[in-house]
């Protein structure tokens, strides 16, 4: 039976129960992967923090946690993907094993801008995990070493992620009723 859900979305996506389930397997992988090291999780402020607080109780090596906030905008001519660090880490990652924790990837702009960011500052080595991912609207080839679900084409809401930063706190993920296709958040 389908979940009822607020008047604004359309239906549900993934389940609390399919979330926390995937979840376990990637906090499962990342254990595996890094076996013998400290993880440095990196979360991009604010849509990350409910994935990135529940991998974290998934992954069974050392975890520290640290956050970014970007700022995305669109260029003169319209263009999308111009980013800024709207506010920095608390500490350096020189020498870290960086795991830098997303909630949705799409066009890749974003990611790309952040990688090259924290390449420059050293890590011992750096590597992608993201709750979602749109690989169908990348304009950035970057790479994702980690993904709990693939979406389609659709605005999605729920588990961290907002439109007009409301529904960030529901258990599920949900498409929207209406796409926001002039959204300044996704297609500025
Ligand atoms: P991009 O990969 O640079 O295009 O940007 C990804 C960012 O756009 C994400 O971190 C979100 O903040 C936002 N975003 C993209 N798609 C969605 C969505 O379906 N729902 C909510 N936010 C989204
Ligand atoms: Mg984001």
């Amino acid at each position: 039976m389908s979940q009822p859900v607020p008047a604004g979305l359309e239906k549900v996506l993934f389940t609390e129960e399919e979330i926390a389930q995937r979840i376990r397997e990637v906090g499962a992988e990342i254990t595996r992967a890094y076996a013998g090291r400290t993880v440095k999780l990196i979360g991009v402020l604010k849509g990350s923090v409910f994935f990135l607080t529940e991998l974290a109780r998934h992954i069974e090596v050392p975890v520290k946690i640290d956050f970014l906030a970007i700022s995305s905008f669109s260029n003169k001519n319209g263009a999308p993907g111009v980013v800024r660090i709207a506010k920095d880490l608390d500490e350096g990652i020189e020498g870290d094993d960086v795991l830098l924790v997303e909630d949705v990837i799409d066009t890749g702009l974003t990611l790309r801008y952040l990688l090259q960011t924290l390449a420059s500052r050293a890590p011992n080595s750096l590597a992608v995990c993201t709750f979602l991912d749109r690989t169908s609207r990348r304009i950035a080839q970057a790479p994702v070493d980690y993904r709990c679900f693939e979406i389609p084409d659709r605005f999605v809401v729920g588990f961290g992620l907002d439109y007009n930063q409301l529904y960030r706190n529901l258990s599920y993920v949900a498409a929207l009723k209406v796409e926001p296709s002039l959204s300044a958040q996704r297609r500025p």
